[in-house]
């Protein structure tokens, strides 16, 4: 086992394949994965490399695929390694966030990191399509959601911010925004099958979701005395007209996307306005409850039994926990480890993308060296350590883990791409390889190759070789509450 291990760091790949062997192997491949999941046979492959050929095996076309993307990064490496590769990978989900609501950008961009992600066998492209900053998903039974609020004053986030929210329509030379309308989607989703790609389209609900009261009003709070509460950012669960709109923008996001899963959302609603509001303490009192919490779990329970009746399945943040989650629902994990750990020992699936390790909207090194980032450090060295097995967690209900890359301080797309890369490497090999094959120092040098790959393909990547030392140390700083994170190593 070790012996294979040493050998399978020595070629430059990322993700590690599972096994290397100089030599040319022999043998069946059905026989040798028959021990592994289904799932991981329907990915598996092996690649012999001769001095004169090149021999592909797999079970599917998906296993094909993920051989010629092997073979495709050796190339691009200038490396061809004669002998086998066994491979097959460690978790099914492997994904990436990329939240489309704070900045938009586009078809292109979302095609050029699907590329990426294919060459590095990731498998889930998690599409964060609605937020309070911009609703990004044509619907043709509430057509203002993008005609009144895909765009908005301000170019980034916080200039919004400044200017209190504004939106503005497509015509204005000032707006800034977009949405993908359902023929975008449509190819985005065959761009992504190609690539054995699913896309996770995320309808945020009931927090987040400024923008849909915007745009229908009679998804607002009301007040006893009948006035609106124009600006909140919570939808109202007490309200049906709430559930129409969901439901029917549900029911179209699944027309367009095949995808197993559906996520909801579900994370920080304030829940400010529902115990003024004469809806939600109807709905409160009609159902026993005792808690405008419990309003969220009426929410989510309702849009989950919608959704599993399409034959679907949901995914909320792990907030969700927190007002009993329907069975069959996915739970993923981004306030740190906890609600992974939770959701395991209550038995739930769940997804690690815990925000201590896998936000590549933090920063990825100093302070004063990094464009403006969000609070902790996850440099590559400390996003590699990741492991999200803990121990006492449930193997079998760990679908897989997941890089989230939240963009109101992230404008362009050439700034997404540098906090993604080389992290999103680091992603990759955590989803795929075995936990024992990880070893850092390897691994960055691989990464470091793998970077001038990603330069020549055009991508704008961060560069290793100004790397501080705190973050080739591979430390985390977590100030004290309240302390100011450290300027300087
Ligand atoms: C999240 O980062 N609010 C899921
Ligand atoms: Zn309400």
């Amino acid at each position: 086992m070790k012996f294979l291990l040493i050998l399978s760091v020595a070629i430059g790949l990322i993700p590690a394949p599972v096994e290397y062997s100089p030599k040319t192997c022999h043998g069946s491949l059905k026989k040798a994965v028959a021990q592994l999941e289904p799932w991981q046979q329907q990915e598996a492959y092996r690649l012999t490399i001769s001095k004169n050929r090149v021999k592909i095996e797999a079970l599917t076309p998906e296993g094909e695929f993920r051989a010629q993307k092997t073979l495709e990064q050796l190339r691009a490496l200038g490396e061809l390694p004669l002998g086998t590769i066994f491979d097959y990978p460690r978790l099914r989900h492997r994904g990436l966030m990329i939240d489309e609501s704070r900045s938009f950008k586009g078809m292109d961009f979302l095609k050029k990191q699907m590329d990426a992600m294919a060459l590095l066998k990731l498998n889930v492209l998690h599409l964060h399509l609605d937020d309070s900053a911009g609703w990004r998903i044509e619907s043709e039974a509430y057509p203002d959601l993008t005609a009144k609020t895909a765009f908005r004053k301000g170019y980034t986030y916080h200039e919004w911010e400044a200017g209190n929210y504004r939106f503005t329509t497509a015509d204005d030379p000032e707006g800034y925004g977009g949405y993908y309308t359902k023929e975008d989607l449509k190819e985005l989703v065959a761009y992504a099958a190609e690539r054995f790609i699913t896309i996770i389209p995320e309808i945020e609900m009931p927090g987040h979701s400024m923008e849909v009261g915007y745009a229908y009003p009679e998804v607002l709070c009301q007040h006893p005395n009948g006035r609106l509460h124009t600006g909140a950012w919570d939808l109202c669960p007490g309200n049906e007209a709430t559930f129409r709109l969901l439901e029917t923008v549900l029911g179209e996001v699944m027309d367009i996307f095949p995808s197993p899963f559906i996520h909801i959302g579900g994370d920080e609603a304030t829940m400010k306005t529902w115990s003024q509001c004469v809806n939600c303490r109807k709905r409160m009192e009609e159902g026993g409850m005792t808690d405008v919490k419990e309003l969220q779990g009426y929410l989510v329970r309702r849009i989950e039994a919608f959704v599993r009746s399409h034959g679907r399945r949901i995914i909320g943040w792990d907030e969700i926990l927190e007002t009993g989650v329907p069975e069959g629902a996915v739970v993923q994990s981004w306030r740190g480890v906890e609600g992974g750990r939770k959701a395991s020992a209550l038995g739930y699936d769940y997804i690690m993308s815990p925000n201590s390790h896998c936000y590549y909207n933090y920063y990825q090194d100093l302070i004063r060296k990094e464009p403006k980032a969000v609070g902790e450090l996850v440099s590559l060295r400390f996003t590699y350590g990741y492991e999200p097995l803990e121990e006492g967690m449930e193997p079998e209900h760990l679908l897989g883990v997941q890089a989230n890359l939240w963009t109101e301080l992230i404008p362009t797309p050439e700034h997404a791409e540098y906090m993604l890369y080389p992290r999103l490497f680091a992603l990759a090999e955590t989803a795929w390889s075995p936990a024992s094959a990880k070893e850092y120092k390897g691994f960055r040098k691989r990464a470091r190759a793998l970077l001038d790959v990603f330069r020549t393909r055009g991508y704008r990547t961060f560069d290793m070789d100004t790397e501080s030392d705190l973050a080739r140390s591979g430390l985390q700083r977590f100030p004290p509450e309240g302390e100011p994170i450290p300027l300087d190593d």
